[in-house]
């Protein structure tokens, strides 16, 4: 539980993915603009409570020199009967330094109020890492970056790493293979990302390892350009060791042309964006939904095959709800088979199939075609640009598990 200890004025953003994965009750009051608001929100388990009141609206009237008496005279008229007395209010703002006057201005009137520290940007690029097995002839560690709903992996085995759809700061594997006493010797990716930027170029070149991708996934579905990034081709049923650990590339054409999974020891298997916990990938990201849902069906049904204790390891969730008890998101194919509506589906015919994907598509992110032109080298960024096309929660999945949960 975060700690709620009236000494204390700020959560640090661990703080508040504890407090989320334990559903513990809290306020948000968010004060950054209303596009930034409505274009994404802190989410947890369950719907939290929280308003948006833009900082500028509280300087309006604004008579006093300090920023802090501003904000207790409009908070006074505005908000003190309608805010939370029992619950901690998280102040929040795009990079926690207006908030912090908030949660000040809060506090003088009595609130149990914190600033989240760093903001929305700070929790935008958290991590937590946790491992699914850890033992010195295997190790699979689940890297999660939760405000994003964003997974990649690092299996290692007796001394050697992989890593699986790495994201873009590369520091958070270095500073895990190193804590493992681990050498990074193969980096994959399981297609060309076009919710995030992809680390697997740069951690390649930083441990002088190979970078695999399916060269479908080399050419850009929608410039139609190849990629001018260092890649090895993949090929389906291609084998890889890492220490004694092996991992076969299943090729999974749907989401994307050249979209792969691994299987790791015939037993853990890494989905990408095929089959996520409570859905199941998207096709049209490429621009072309009709042609790439037949392929996804058939490609959901290859892997439908695998045997049902098969642990799913995708690389995406939509929300807490798809995160265990444990904190890990992972189930076994066994469980999805009935559970998970796109699989369902997917045991239909192909005609329902097909009517139902099309039909379940959440709306296209323009920013996405962008993105995949930075993964595929076409385009360069800075982090102020890859920040603000990476901003919000990823959309690769079908919409089924968007709904809100009340
Ligand atoms: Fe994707």
């Amino acid at each position: 539980m975060a700690d709620n200890d009236s000494s204390t004025t700020q959560w640090e953003v661990e703080q508040l993915h504890e407090q989320l994965e334990q559903g513990e009750p809290f306020f948000v009051f968010d004060v950054r603009n209303e596009d930034e608001y409505e274009s994404w929100k802190i989410e947890g388990r369950k719907k939290i409570p929280m308003v948006n009141v833009p900082y500028y609206e509280m300087l309006e009237v604004d008579e006093h020199d300090d920023i802090v008496d501003s904000f207790v005279d409009f908070l006074e008229k505005r908000w003190t009967e309608k805010l939370p007395r029992e619950e901690p209010i998280l102040a929040v703002c795009a990079k926690g330094d207006t908030s912090e006057f908030v949660a000040e201005a809060l506090r003088r009137l009595d609130f149990r109020a914190f600033n989240l520290e760093g903001g929305t940007a700070a929790w935008g690029d958290h991590y937590h890492t946790r491992p699914i097995v850890e033992s010195a002839e295997l190790g699979v560690y689940q890297v999660s970056r939760p405000a994003r709903g964003c997974l990649s992996y690092m299996v290692t085995s007796n001394g050697k790493a992989a890593l699986i759809d790495p994201l873009r700061h590369t520091e958070v594997y270095a500073s895990l293979a190193a804590e493992k006493g681990v050498d990074i010797e193969l980096v994959l990716d399981t297609h060309g990302h076009a919710d995030h930027i992809s680390g697997g170029p740069s951690l390649a070149e930083k441990f002088n390892a190979p970078y695999y991708l399916h060269p479908y996934d080399g050419i850009h579905p929608i410039d139609v350009m190849p990629a001018r990034i260092d890649y090895r081709y993949l090929k389906d049923n291609q084998e890889f060791e890492v220490g004694d650990a092996h991992l076969t590339t299943l090729h999974i054409p749907g989401h994307t042309l050249g979209n792969v999974a691994y299987l790791l020891d015939d037993r853990y298997l890494f989905t990408g964006d095929s089959i996520f916990i409570e859905s199941i990938a998207r096709p049209d990201l490429g621009g072309r939904g009709d042609a790439w849902a037949p392929l996804h069906y058939a490609s959901l049904r290859r892997l439908l095959e695998l045997p049902d204790d098969t642990v799913v390891l995708p690389a995406h969730f939509s929300g807490l709800g798809e995160v265990g008890a444990d904190g890990l998101c992972r189930s076994t194919l066994g469980e999805l088979r009935a559970a998970n509506q796109g699989l369902v589906m997917a045991q239909k015919s192909e005609e329902e199939f097909v009517d139902y994907i099309l039909s379940s598509l959440p709306k296209f992110p323009e920013e996405y075609v962008e993105i995949k032109r930075v993964n595929a080298g076409l385009v360069e960024v800075g982090e102020a640009k890859a920040s603000e096309l990476e901003l919000g929660k990823n959309i690769c999945a079908l919409s089924q598990a968007y709904e809100e949960e009340e």
